[in-house]
């Protein structure tokens, strides 16, 4: 039994007679919130610009193309789904880019570098919620998390362009949480290390010696292994839930102690 399926059967379904829109849920941590979702009850849309392998929860998955670049694309997506799913009650911006791997120094990265991979982690999150705002405002509440980083929180050479588009989006959340509180909608955050996705491994992949790289990678997290994408996950799905009710502007570490240090 996955985590995603014992956890169904052992709470009350926490997601039941929601509706979820998911960015960049066709791999990774998006796609095991999509999964954890819907095995609790809830009807999710997912959207990127890669297409989906099948979900284990087909019947209440759904895909969309999507680039979150596009202003269009998440007004079109987000009145899909309200129309075809009954609703909007929580976003998960989770669509992200680790720009350039191996990331250049600042006076090597151009401003076309610069501007896609803050286009996509910090407006992409703006744009999304913009387009969801109407509807959650309309529901008379629901929850936005958005996906930070560690490097949200902490810096890192070579890593200007990521360092400062997840750093705006955990001020995005606080001053969002701040702004939309009174309608209902908790806005919050999670910040990850190094977690076993294609991303973190499409690093690794181009590292002299990947497994001497994994191995000191699991070495700086004080947990002393990489984090999964369903650990990410449920931290989100958490955020997403009413059991976090009293949660409003948090950015939630997820990071295996790195940044208790
Ligand atoms: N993996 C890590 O170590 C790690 C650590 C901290 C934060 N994060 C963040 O977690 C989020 C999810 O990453 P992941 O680790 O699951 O990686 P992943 O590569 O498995 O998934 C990222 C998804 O985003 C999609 N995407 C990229 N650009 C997009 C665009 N313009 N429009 C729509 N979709 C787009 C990709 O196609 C992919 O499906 C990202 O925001 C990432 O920055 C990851």
């Amino acid at each position: 039994m996955t985590g995603a399926e014992a956890s169904a059967q052992a709470r009350s379904p926490r997601f039941q007679g929601k509706v979820a829109i998911v960015t960049g849920g066709a791999m990774g941590i998006g796609r095991e919130f999509a999964e954890i979702l819907a095995a609790e009850g809830a009807k999710v849309l997912i959207t990127d610009v890669t297409d989906p392998e099948p979900f284990k929860a087909a019947d209440s998955i759904q895909f969309e193309r999507a680039d979150v670049r596009s202003y269009d694309d998440a007004q079109r997506v987000t009145k899909l789904a309200v129309d075809t799913l009954g609703g909007l009650h929580i976003l998960f911006n989770n669509a992200g880019t680790p720009g350039r791997l191996p990331r250049p120094p600042a006076i090597d990265l151009s401003l076309e570098e610069w501007d896609e991979t803050v286009d996509i982690n910090l407006r992409g999150t703006f744009l999304w919620t913009k387009a969801a705002l109407p509807y959650l405002i309309d529901n008379g509440g629901g929850a936005i998390v958005n996906n930070a980083s560690m490097l949200g929180i902490v810096g890192l050479p070579d890593s200007a362009a990521y360092c400062s588009s997840k750093g705006g989006v955990v001020q995005l959340t606080k001053g969002l949480a701040l702004e939309l509180i009174p309608h209902g909608i908790r806005v919050n955050a999670i910040a990850a290390s190094f977690i076993d996705t294609k991303m973190f491994n499409d690093w690794l992949d181009l590292q002299e010696d990947p497994d001497k790289a994994r191995r000191e990678a699991m070495a700086k997290l004080p947990i002393g292994r990489l984090g999964t994408a369903e650990e990410v996950a449920h931290a989100a799905a958490y955020l997403a839930s009413d059991d976090a009710s009293f949660v409003v502007g948090h950015t939630l570490f997820v990071c295996g102690g790195y940044l208790a240090q």
